[in-house]
């Protein structure tokens, strides 16, 4: 599985969308180091937009039964269905990444773009200890029920992320990227 990397390089390989994790793969140390990382985030007037809350306990098993509940839309699911559908939350460390609303189109889009930062940093040092991560925008970020499980006032908060952290079951395949060519413009 996956290595401890210094070099930077080999640490954007790895730095990947992991969609499968061992259980309780990543301990309390590790997973602060990783926010902490991602507070170095550049941040347009100090508007300071963070929230996170992690996810463990009793709120957890809400988390995994709601999205149970979001999934099945009503449809009564087989049970081996329902249990790969809790472990999917229930294994990794789970952070919601939310971000304080603001009354300013602009300082919205900033700030996002300050989280945005933050998820990529909080990525890369977990890739820097083997840990690999998901950023999940999927249906149940969204949903009201959500945020009563969270507790978290969305008038003032959004969850602009669920991202997921462990270490993972399998490597992805090899992801499509433009070529720099494709991409750049030299214009003089
Ligand atoms: C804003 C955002 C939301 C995302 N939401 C999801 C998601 O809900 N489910 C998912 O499987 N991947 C999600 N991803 C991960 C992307 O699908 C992934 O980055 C892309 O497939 C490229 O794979 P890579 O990260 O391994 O390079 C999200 C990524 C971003 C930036």
């Amino acid at each position: 599985m996956l290595k401890s990397m210094k070099n930077f390089n080999q640490l954007l390989e790895h730095c990947r969308t992991y969609h499968a994790f061992q259980r309780d793969s990543v301990d309390k140390k590790e997973l602060f180091e990783a926010l902490e990382a991602s507070l170095k985030a550049p941040n347009h007037k100090f508007t300071f937009p963070w929230k996170y809350i992690l996810i463990s306990g009793e709120t957890k098993k809400k988390v995994a039964e709601l999205a149970v509940e979001v999934k099945s839309k009503g449809e009564q699911l087989p049970p081996a269905k329902i249990e790969a559908i809790k472990d999917k939350f229930l294994n990794p460390k789970l952070v919601a990444f939310c971000q304080e609303k603001s009354d300013s189109e602009f300082t919205s889009k900033e700030d996002y773009a300050t989280l945005s930062c933050s998820v990529q940093l909080f990525a890369l040092s977990l890739a820097e200890k083997g840990i690999g991560y998901k950023w999940s925008t999927a249906k149940i970020t969204r949903d009201e029920r959500f945020y009563d499980v969270l507790d978290l006032d969305p008038n003032k908060y959004e969850v602009i992320g669920l991202i997921m952290a462990g270490r993972p079951c399998a490597v992805p395949k090899p992801r499509q990227r433009p070529t720099l060519d494709e991409v750049l413009t030299l214009r003089n």
